[in-house]
């Protein structure tokens, strides 16, 4: 069935794909987003992102020999009461190609996309984008030290967007565009029409390019309390460990436990979590839900 214009979105892909060379050895055997970040896998932090902000149909791409272990990780998203799915990406062709992996299952509804290391923290507003979507394109910014190293936008005096770049240089303004996208059906077409960058990728700056030539691209601020952590070296890997270990510790919560917060967005009934909090092995994770059960 096709969701109506402005009804919203319900599908997200999590492009988990990538060599993750960087952190050789540790990624020899799993890929990087498999990696713990303090007490949970990485690709729960973009998983919770989604489900908190009403994404129910989720599909994973990732390499040919990470999607079983995935697979086997997640398995097909009951036990939070979504729907996973699985696609592989034969070779690392860029980001946007992931709009031709799962062309199938995008079917020309809206889609959100989050990269599989982009671990995001506090108000981003994405459930406002995904509860009120129409058409186009809606992207993040969001002030960095060293915007070199990723999608940049710059703005005019009156906040227009002014120019998008992959990795410039010199770059325009302090702004990288997070890994988080959110694009009208239309992006399948959009990605066919573009060509491979001079590193042989299919670029989600060029994608984004094509919709701000269309004036049809959205770039919202991150508000001053959100944090976006990287995680793709090891000192970044350990910073963002300790950051959600902190403010775990600090509150007694936990950051992307994706039972709670599918109990919560009720995506799952107490009684459901109940049952399968029950089959868990013992673990500090099945004390944290155990206490969320008992509050109600
Ligand atoms: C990719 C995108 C870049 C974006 C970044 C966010 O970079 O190409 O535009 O800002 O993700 O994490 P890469 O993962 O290839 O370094």
């Amino acid at each position: 069935m096709e969701t109506p214009q402005g009804a919203g979105i319900v599908k997200g892909i999590v492009l988990a794909g990538g060599s993750g060379s960087r952190l050789d050895p540790i990624t020899r055997v799993a890929s990087k987003q498999l990696q713990p970040v303090y007490d949970k896998p990485m690709i729960y932090y973009p998983l919770a992102t989604l489900l908190q902000a009403g994404i129910t149909e989720v599909m994973i791409i990732s390499t040919p020999h990470d999607l079983p272990k995935f697979r086997d990780l997640l398995g097909d998203g009951s036990q939070w009461g979504i729907g996973l799915s699985y696609a592989v990406q034969p070779e690392p062709k860029g980001i946007a190609q992931a709009f031709l992996v799962g062309e199938q299952f995008i079917g020309g509804e809206p889609v959100t996309l989050i990269l599989g290391d982009n671990i995001f923290y506090g108000r981003i507003g994405l459930e406002d984008v995904v509860a009120s979507f129409d058409s186009g394109a809606y992207v993040f910014g969001y002030p960095v030290r060293d915007p070199q190293r990723y999608g940049v936008v710059e703005f005019d005096r009156d906040g227009k967007v002014r120019s998008l770049e992959e990795k410039p240089t010199h770059p325009k303004s302090k702004f990288a565009v997070p890994g988080l996208y959110v694009y009208d059906g239309d992006v399948v077409n959009v990605t066919n029409s573009i060509e491979p960058s001079a590193r042989g990728e299919l670029e989600i700056t060029d994608v984004n390019k094509v919709y701000l030539d269309r004036g049809q691209l959205q770039v919202q601020l991150f508000d001053r309390g959100v944090a976006w952590l990287d995680s793709g070296t090891h000192d970044s890997l350990l910073e963002a460990a300790n950051f959600i270990a902190t403010v775990e510790r600090r509150q007694s919560i936990k950051i992307a436990c994706l039972e709670e917060i599918a109990l919560r967005q009720g995506y799952l009934s107490h009684s459901a979590l109940a049952a399968s909090v029950a089959q868990m092995p013992i673990s500090g994770y099945r004390t944290y839900l155990e206490g969320v059960l008992e509050e109600g």
